[in-house]
């Protein structure tokens, strides 16, 4: 009971922290772009944002099992705790890098929304997570979305995907992955075809 209500609390404590921080960062890239900044705090409200605890057992093959899947987020932007371990890569320049661990960092991703919200200035990075031969490994990770209902409307005059909600995004997803096994995403909702 008493491990309980500490974790619990510290949860509580990274949910409310990262939900401000969240908003702070989004809102200073929105500045970057011209675009009204309180779109933030007027659609990512709090029955969608979510925090996910990850927590990645030693794997005697790790050359064989990913921890995580290469994937991007699903969101507006992540924000992410990960501990010693290590296991974290992202793409950078067509390479997968490792992101070392730093118990005084947060790692900030750029999610699939921002990404069409922005017309592609921001990108939705590619990341995913190495398995450990010997080491358990846990991450911590606060996710900002929009409600169901909201219209991610891309900028610009030659907008690259045509405006959805998050509803019919999250939805698209799910049919995909049940369907074909993976997520598509954004290449759903593109202008272009190719
Ligand atoms: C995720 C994710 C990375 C990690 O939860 O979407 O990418 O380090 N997690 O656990
Ligand atoms: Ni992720």
């Amino acid at each position: 009971m008493f491990y309980f209500s500490y974790h619990s609390s510290a949860m509580e404590r990274f949910a409310s922290e990262s939900e401000a921080l969240a908003h702070t960062l989004a809102e200073v890239l929105a500045e970057k772009l011209e675009r009204k900044s309180n779109f933030f705090k007027e659609n990512c409200v709090r029955n969608t944002c979510y925090v996910r605890m990850n927590r990645y057992p030693p794997c005697p093959k790790p050359s064989e099992v990913y921890g995580l899947m290469p994937h991007t987020d699903s969101d507006f932007l992540t924000i992410l705790y990960q501990d010693q371990v290590g296991g974290l890569q992202l793409i950078k320049d067509n390479r997968w890098v490792a992101v070392k661990p730093n118990p005084r960092a947060l790692i900030i991703n750029i999610g699939d929304l921002f990404q069409a919200w922005s017309n592609g200035m921001y990108k939705s990075v590619e990341h995913r997570v190495m398995t450990n031969p010997t080491m358990e490994r846990f991450s911590t990770a606060y996710f900002l979305c929009p409600s169901y209902d909201a219209v991610i409307e891309c900028s610009g005059d030659c907008p690259s995907y045509r405006n959805f909600s998050f509803r019919e995004f999250r939805q698209q997803v799910q049919d995909d992955v049940k369907k074909l096994g993976y997520k598509v995403g954004l290449p759903r909702f593109s202008n272009h075809l190719y």
